[in-house]
């Protein structure tokens, strides 16, 4: 493959856990995150588990949490402290730019690479949003693996009195969320 667009930074990590309400609270108690979002399972349908979204400031989120109610989790108090977590779900890049952004899904079009999910607009308020949130827009890709990879651009910022401002500095009328 010729050489790709670099990605920004790696931005967000999101993590499978066995019980959302505990995890929440130990991600606030020990780092103060802010709880932006909370979204049930299927509330979007193409998203199957409940989604937690907190945030250290100004982004929309840092970290995702992740919850699969179908899912029988293995127990934090269950495992040897050196071993594995209960599940990983994805983690992101974010590029410069969309431009980058569709270089980079032209680029993994070509390759034959399977797009496992998207493109999509992750908003309920976009005209062509999902119903899904952060305003980014996003592709989904694997590793060789099954780690899902998202790569975005555009993803939401959020005000200190918790108004949504989208990538090209427009507020988002709707949305004002400094913590749920
Ligand atoms: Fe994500």
């Amino acid at each position: 493959m010729e050489q790709p667009p670099l990605a920004k930074s790696f931005h967000h990590m999101a993590l499978e856990v066995s019980e959302p309400e505990t995890s929440i609270a130990f991600y606030r108690d020990v780092f103060g995150l802010k709880l932006t979002e909370r979204h049930q399972a299927s509330e979007v349908e193409a998203i199957p588990v409940e989604l937690i979204f907190l945030r250290l400031a100004g982004n929309h989120h840092d970290l995702v949490l992740a919850h699969n109610p179908a899912k029988t989790y293995r127990k934090a108090a269950d495992m040897n402290p050196l071993d594995g977590p209960p599940g990983f779900h994805h983690f992101a890049f974010e590029y410069n730019s969309r431009e980058d952004w569709l270089a980079q899904l032209e680029r993994v079009e070509k390759a034959g690479m399977e797009i496992v999910r998207g493109p999509v607009v992750h908003s309920p308020w976009h005209p062509r949003g999902e119903g899904s949130w952060g305003e980014n827009e996003s592709f989904y890709i694997l590793d060789p693996d099954g780690h899902r990879i998202e790569l975005f651009c555009d993803m939401a910022s959020i005000g200190n009195d918790g108004s949504f401002i989208d990538a090209y500095g427009q507020k988002i009328e709707g949305p004002v969320v400094d913590e749920i």
